[in-house]
């Protein structure tokens, strides 16, 4: 074989190993390395004439570019091909529906408070707020509750020191606020408190209440009821009557407590109303002149009314609930349907 087909015979053999080989680098070394083909005919120019050595040279280097350019051009098509399959793999399809964030809601607690907050707010009332954690003094003392009182059983509370306990009712707001504001006085103050009860349908030792307060010249029986029929109106209904009853909480006095007439059954009496007509929805009275003297107000020139009432018992009410644990619970399928 000469040297001429020895060549068309090494480009031959590299092309049909490209074809069919990925180890490109392999192919290289095979042809072009120092020890490869290509370089072996070189090596072999001794034996050729002088005369034909610059064109077997010249064929040498075109066949070493052939397959210099075969190998490049088969790289491209590796790293084309790779690019493809990358773009495919990463491919985001901007047309599919994203995922909807689920969107929770006002637990049904804080709807019913922000209901009475806003049909007091609409009578002219504003929101205060005091602290869970409160004195001796506001929550009992200056309430006319003093040490040893009897009415100091049924609020029992969780104490962190002898003077320092959790609030068991929203009533000291009332005495911080007549503390610091001159009447007129017309404030609501929603709050979390807290009894020593253990947990059932009806008690919690978490719970929460309105406080409600108004302290002006000549506030009179009169103007709490109408405030609360109004309120009672908008609550359970045009229809809705009020009744008081007389009743003793040692701030206050007249004290009452406050039934509304049956939303269920309008007062003909049913299971909800547990056939009286009536359901006890809060407690109320006239502020008792020894609370007004001790938060620096003249009894003898202003007067006020206060009413509280369970956030609970309302929302119960409203939902038709007859446990109050639901409400702690957490489980969504109970939060959901409100
Ligand atoms: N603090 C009372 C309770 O927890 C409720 C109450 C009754 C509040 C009469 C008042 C009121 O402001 O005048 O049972």
């Amino acid at each position: 074989m000469d040297i001429k087909e020895q060549l068309e015979q090494i480009k031959n053999n590299a092309m049909e190993m490209l074809k069919n080989n990925e180890d490109l680098e392999s192919i290289r070394v095979k042809f072009l390395g120092k020890k490869g083909e290509l370089t072996a005919v070189l090596r072999s120019m001794g034996q050729v004439s002088p005369e034909d050595r610059p064109l077997v040279g010249k064929h040498v280097n075109e066949v070493r570019e052939a397959i210099e350019q075969a190998i490049e051009s088969k790289k491209a098509s590796f790293m084309e091909k790779a690019m493809q399959v990358k773009l495919m793999a990463e491919t985001i399809d901007v047309t599919e529906p994203g995922k909807k964030p689920e969107m929770g809601h006002r637990h049904p607690i804080s709807q019913t408070e922000e209901m009475l907050v806003d049909i007091f707010v609409g009578m002219g009332f504003s929101v205060v707020e005091g602290p869970e954690i409160e004195y001796d003094y506001y929550n009992f003392e200056a309430l006319n509750l003093p040490k040893n009182h009897p009415a100091r059983d049924t609020q029992d509370t969780f104490y962190i020191t002898d003077n320092i306990l959790l609030r068991s009712q929203t009533s000291p707001v009332q005495v911080r606020t007549m503390e610091n504001t001159k009447p007129p006085i017309r404030i609501i103050s929603p709050g979390r408190v807290y009894r020593a009860d253990p947990a059932d349908a009806t008690h919690s030792p978490i719970f929460h209440q309105m406080e409600g307060l108004v302290v002006d010249k000549g506030i009179t029986m009169g103007d709490l009821k109408g405030v609360l029929e109004l309120f009672a109106k908008k609550v359970f209904g045009e229809n809705t009557k009020i009744r008081f009853r007389p009743h003793h909480f040692p701030f206050t006095e007249p004290s009452a407590e406050v039934d509304v007439s049956c939303w269920e059954c309008g007062g003909k009496g049913c299971r909800v109303c547990k056939g009286e007509g009536w359901v006890e929805i809060l407690g109320a009275g006239m502020v008792h002149p020894f609370v007004l003297k001790n938060c620096g107000i003249d009894p003898d020139v202003y007067s006020g009314f206060a009413f509280g009432m369970g956030i609970e018992r309302i929302a119960l009410s409203r939902f038709g609930i007859d446990d109050l644990r639901l409400f702690y619970e957490n489980d969504e399928r109970f939060l959901k349907q409100f």
